[in-house]
């Protein structure tokens, strides 16, 4: 291909927007494990999840087998009001690192949200109108899913109530109000407005809150306000295929210049702009047509994929939720405040999971002040303020620059700036007055909190045989989950070797004292 100039930024025409989604499942062989019901061990079935989700995002949820579901047409006439989003080469960036390196991102800042989570949002709120309904609830950590929801919700006329991690409602008060311009009302959680939050309060009063809790109470919400669904911003394989509207157009841009990245990095807290951005980059992996190096960046205090176990857990804090099998830290994890407070979720998307536990992309952790210093040193070239999340990214990317300098490799690196940084000034003020911490959870605090994850009865071999063929998800998924092989801890270290160290513990949790889904369900 005639080698073209590289401009700054990489716009496609409105015209070129994706006018379907990927489904990533549809080219995995094998596939993510389905949800279990908590009380009966069984896969979920779409009646069951259509009493918490709307219903066409239940079918999405449960699909691993179409490849491409076309765009509707209301939702991209909403995408053309911020998209596409530009595909920046960081020019001043790559100077300034005096590497040889390639440094490009894909900025989904541009947005009044500030963030990538606009893309599921509208998708979400369309689908809910579409059926009906009067309203939705949800959770959200740094604010940004709230108010790309709420953003979302006012423009199909639909109510909100958010349920805000009450560390973030604290720290980010304007964004609380950004949600309140579009009309939804915020609630910090834990709150004493509903059962579970009453309960976590009392066994952690003066918690700073989790996304998992906030998951909780707004689920409780929804199945107890008729008229009310749940819509989850991260995690569920719904919201990652609304975010490969992001890979999709990065793969577009970098086409148009015959570009292939070597690296793609971005940060994972739940997994959706991770998993959206790499996409179609992972089918081409997946189907032996390209090879690429993918590597999630996640925080030092929230290790969910570094230093998690891949086992079937809860999605929320309070045990309402389906069961997912995923890394997870274990489901009453409370991470230390920090202040990437969209990264701090205990589990991880299941089709990241599997992906990951296969060996096909890599992870790193890093601790807050190093993804601080990236931010600032990014700021000061490039010009955009970073989300403290974003920057998890950025920190990777200019650590492979640098190793590039060294080594000489002139490697394309391809990272996600998933959003910016205007509300997140407290915490670049405790960075600057040196008031930031590094809190690194201990192996003992993770290993007491994976001991608590659920356990399940392996049904015998005889009984298997009386009930003749058996049916092979469940069977294989719940004998994964007790199996003591899944309770190993996978570490990768920066340069992505991965080290296998034994814990051959099983867990002693039980599901003895989670509520029964049905309760919620009625
Ligand atoms: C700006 C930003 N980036 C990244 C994330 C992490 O979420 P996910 O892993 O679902 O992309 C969040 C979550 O709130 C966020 O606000």
């Amino acid at each position: 291909m005639e080698q073209k100039t590289i401009p700054y930024k990489i716009y496609l025409n409105e015209s070129e927007m994706p006018e379907y989604w990927y489904n990533l499942r549809a080219d995995m062989p094998k596939k993510p494990a389905p949800l279990l019901d908590p009380a009966t061990h069984e896969p979920m079935t779409a009646e069951a999840l259509r009493a918490v989700f709307c219903e066409e995002l239940v079918a999405q949820e449960l699909d691993s087998d179409t490849r491409l579901y076309p765009i509707p047409q209301e939702i991209r006439d909403f995408y053309r009001m911020y998209r596409p989003s530009p595909l920046v080469r960081a020019y001043c960036l790559e100077k300034k690192l005096k590497t040889p390196a390639k440094i490009f991102y894909k900025f989904e800042g541009n947005n009044t949200s500030g963030s990538h989570k606009l893309n599921s949002a509208v998708a979400q709120a369309y689908y809910a109108k579409k059926q009906g309904l009067k309203g939705v609830t949800t959770e959200t950590g740094a604010g940004q899913w709230g108010t790309a929801l709420s953003m979302a919700c006012s423009y199909f006329g639909l109510d909100l109530k958010v349920y805000m991690v009450k560390v973030s409602y604290e720290q980010k008060p304007f964004r609380r109000e950004v949600m309140r311009v579009y009309g939804a009302s915020v609630t910090p959680s834990p709150s004493d407005t509903t059962e579970v939050g009453r309960k976590i309060l009392t066994e952690h009063p003066g918690t700073g809150g989790s996304l998992g809790c906030a998951i909780s109470e707004a689920v409780e919400t929804a199945v107890k306000n008729p008229g009310y669904r749940y819509v989850l911003g991260s995690v569920l394989n719904q919201v990652l295929l609304h975010q490969s509207v992001i890979g999709l157009e990065t793969k577009s841009a970098l086409d148009k210049y015959g570009i292939k990245p070597d690296i793609i990095i971005g940060c994972a807290g739940g997994g959706s702009n991770l998993g959206g951005l790499i996409a179609p980059f992972m089918g081409e992996k997946l189907r032996g047509e390209n090879d690429y190096r993918i590597i999630a960046v996640e925080p030092a205090s929230c290790p969910s994929l570094t230093r998690g176990v891949y086992a079937y857990d809860f999605c929320d804090t309070g045990m309402v939720c389906p069961l997912a099998k995923m890394y997870t830290l274990g489901s009453d994890f409370i991470p230390a405040p920090n202040h990437a407070g969209g990264l701090r979720y205990h589990g991880m998307s299941p089709i990241l999971s599997e992906l990951y536990d296969e060996g096909l992309l890599e992870a790193v952790s890093v601790p807050q002040t190093k993804v601080f210093e990236a931010a600032e040193q990014f700021a000061r070239v490039e010009g955009i303020l970073p989300a403290p999340e974003s920057s998890h990214a950025i920190r990777v990317a200019i650590d492979e620059a640098i190793r590039c300098r060294e080594t000489g490799e002139a490697k394309t690196i391809v990272f996600g700036l998933t959003g910016t940084g205007y509300f997140d000034l407290v915490a670049y003020e405790k960075f600057h007055n040196g008031q930031m911490d590094d809190y690194i959870p201990t192996d003992a605090e993770l290993n007491a909190y994976a001991a608590r994850l659920p356990k399940y009865k392996k049904r015998s071999r005889r009984r298997r045989f009386l009930r003749g063929a058996r049916p092979r998800v469940r069977d294989d998924a719940l004998a994964d989950a007790s199996r003591n092989k899944h309770l190993r801890r996978i570490q990768r270290s920066a340069d992505g070797r991965r080290t296998v160290s034994g814990r051959h513990e099983k867990p002693t949790g039980t599901l003895k004292n989670a509520p029964d889904l049905g309760a919620f369900l009625l």
